[in-house]
């Protein structure tokens, strides 16, 4: 029922408005930052449930046309204003009631964000040839921290199998191997193409 919905989201994002107050600056994430060679030069890109828009702004700042959805309007209130000048438009959207319209995005980023319903429409918003770069929590931990509800957790190589359909271009999920005080623990990340 829309009433509830309503009322769920508005506590969700009163939850994160609250942290978003508190939080030091935005920072991008792993899955961007170590592979953002791949970025095209030009087209527009997308940060899904972006939070302060660590991700969106490296988008922005590399010269892509930038959209960062979130439902907490304190982070994008910040991310608009640190984004003066750079091609950035951030607005407060419910990603799951308004996801992403069919070949709108060349690039869609999402990172520590998982509704396994909305993957199709992910798959379905990339232009042909275009890329998603997904990095979220692992319910495997190596290490302690990090959510615990599992249903917001991937399970081993989930992202392979939600991403299928991709052309498979990048994936990393260490698990519990060798020292696992190094590396990316926790998370897995993946970067994938729609075929062209
Ligand atoms: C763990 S944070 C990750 C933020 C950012 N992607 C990052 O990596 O720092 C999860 C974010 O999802 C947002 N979120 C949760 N449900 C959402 C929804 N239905 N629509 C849009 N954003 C949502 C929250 O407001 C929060 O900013």
């Amino acid at each position: 029922m829309p009433t509830t919905n309503n009322t769920q989201n508005g506590r969700l994002a009163g939850k994160w408005d609250a942290r978003y107050r508190e939080a030091g600056s935005a920072v991008a994430s792993e899955v961007l930052v170590e592979n953002r060679h791949l970025l095209p030069a030009a087209g527009e890109a997308l940060d899904l449930a972006c939070g302060l828009g660590g991700n969106a702004l490296l988008l922005a700042r590399h010269g892509l046309r930038t959209t960062a959805w979130d439902l907490s309007p304190v982070a994008i209130e910040r991310l608009a204003s640190e984004a003066e000048g750079l091609p950035l438009r951030a607005e407060v959207r419910d990603v799951l009631a308004m996801p992403p319209a069919a070949a709108r995005f060349d690039v869609i980023v999402v990172s520590r964000f998982l509704e396994r319903g909305l993957c199709p429409a992910l798959v379905a918003a990339l232009r042909p040839g275009g890329l998603l770069f997904y990095q979220t929590f692992t319910r495997d931990k190596a290490v302690a921290g990090g959510p615990s509800n599992p249903d917001f957790l991937l399970a081993e190589n989930e992202l392979l199998r939600l991403f299928g359909g991709l052309c498979l271009r990048v994936y990393r999920e260490e698990g519990r191997l060798g020292d696992v005080t190094r590396g990316l623990r926790n998370e897995a990340l993946l970067v994938a193409q729609r075929p062209a």
